[in-house]
């Protein structure tokens, strides 16, 4: 299947904006900087999973479904955006939040009631036992005669990078821009396989750095390796899985505690981008990836002297959920 028949509902006015980060560049001494502003799209205040909600809300289109199920933590960016995307396309979203009830109703959370998604708290369980009732609900949602979607596949939603990765590649083509190195956050792997599977269809354009936010590198890898593999598979794209991370550079090295908990550097990070270029990051994905990005163009010589870009995947309202003792180390800084 060609990549451009694959169905897709329209969410983004494309492409997003590419700024040049020239303070921040003068700050450090290195060659030029962008930011791609995947923050900056008018659904539900944007981020990365717009880009695969194109993909999962054609799925389910496609499908004629009357309701989507999202699971995630209450301050999960993909439980808004879906809920925001459904809001939009007129469908009905069930959001289970993987928490007890009683989470304070800021960020992500007091958005998705905004979105008028029918919000459930489903305890504090992990990940596999969250996928296991997800999927319960969609049993018991058929059986209620509804058509239910389930919004996560992996193998969908990676066609949202695979596109920026194309979109990037063009857009710098535009500017001249002569982009190399790209950042992107690394955790569940969907974003990061399919970035890395538009720069195996452009011939590896781009140098892949993905500053893991949560998994050592061999999860990490593993994970993008899988989705890699089926995603090819299932859409019937000619790749070669031993392939996959050509041109990809994957570092745990400033994940420090671990997903969610911040590091001095990732606060510093936080700083530096609102104060240099006018711009919020957040404390989970991008600033521990804007803090990386800061290291290797300070540290690594190849790096520094060639051209590149942070792609900015957005979270924003956890800004406004962080808590006082975290909101404290960032105003001191
Ligand atoms: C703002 C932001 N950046 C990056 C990611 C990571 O994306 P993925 O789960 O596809 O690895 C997420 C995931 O929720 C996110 O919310």
């Amino acid at each position: 299947m060609l990549f451009s028949e694959i169905t897709k509902v329209k969410l983004i006015e494309e492409p997003t904006a590419l700024e040049t980060m020239e303070r921040l560049q003068k700050h450090l001494g290195c060659a030029s900087v962008y930011v791609k502003r995947d923050d900056c799209m008018t659904l539900g205040m944007g981020g990365n999973k717009v880009r695969s909600l194109e993909y999962w809300m054609g799925e389910a289109q496609r499908i004629n479904a009357d309701v989507i199920v999202v699971a995630g933590a209450p301050v999960s960016n993909q439980c808004r955006l879906a809920a925001a995307a459904a809001a939009k396309l007129g469908i009905k979203c069930l959001v289970l939040h993987s928490s007890e009830p009683g989470a304070k109703i800021e960020g992500n959370l007091l958005l998705n009631y905004l979105l008028g998604a029918e919000v459930r708290f489903i305890g504090a369980v992990d990940e596999v036992r969250r996928k296991e009732i997800a999927l319960e609900e969609i049993f018991k949602l058929k059986a209620a005669g509804h058509t239910p979607y389930l919004i996560g596949d992996p193998i969908v939603g990676a066609m949202g990078y695979l596109s920026c990765a194309l979109e990037l590649h063009e857009q710098a083509k535009l500017k001249n821009a002569g982009i190399k190195h790209v950042f992107l956050p690394g955790s569940m792997g969907t974003t990061e396989a399919g970035f890395i599977l538009g720069n195996k269809m452009l011939g590896y354009p781009f140098e892949i750095h993905l500053i893991s936010v949560e998994y050592s590198i061999s999860e990490l890898g593993n994970r993008i390796e899988e989705i890699c593999t089926n995603t090819s598979k299932h859409w019937g794209f000619n790749f070669n899985p031993l392939s996959w991370n050509k041109n990809v550079h994957i570092y745990d090295q400033y994940l420090g505690g671990g997903y969610d908990i911040p590091t001095e550097k990732s606060l510093e990070a936080i700083s530096l981008a609102a104060s240099l270029e006018g711009f919020f990051l957040e404390n989970t994905y991008t600033s521990k990836t804007f803090a990386g990005m800061v290291d290797l163009l300070q540290n690594d010589k190849t790096i520094k002297d060639e051209v590149s870009c942070f792609i900015h995947t957005g979270g924003l309202p956890t800004l406004f959920a962080l808590g006082d003792e975290i909101n404290k180390k960032l105003i001191s800084n």
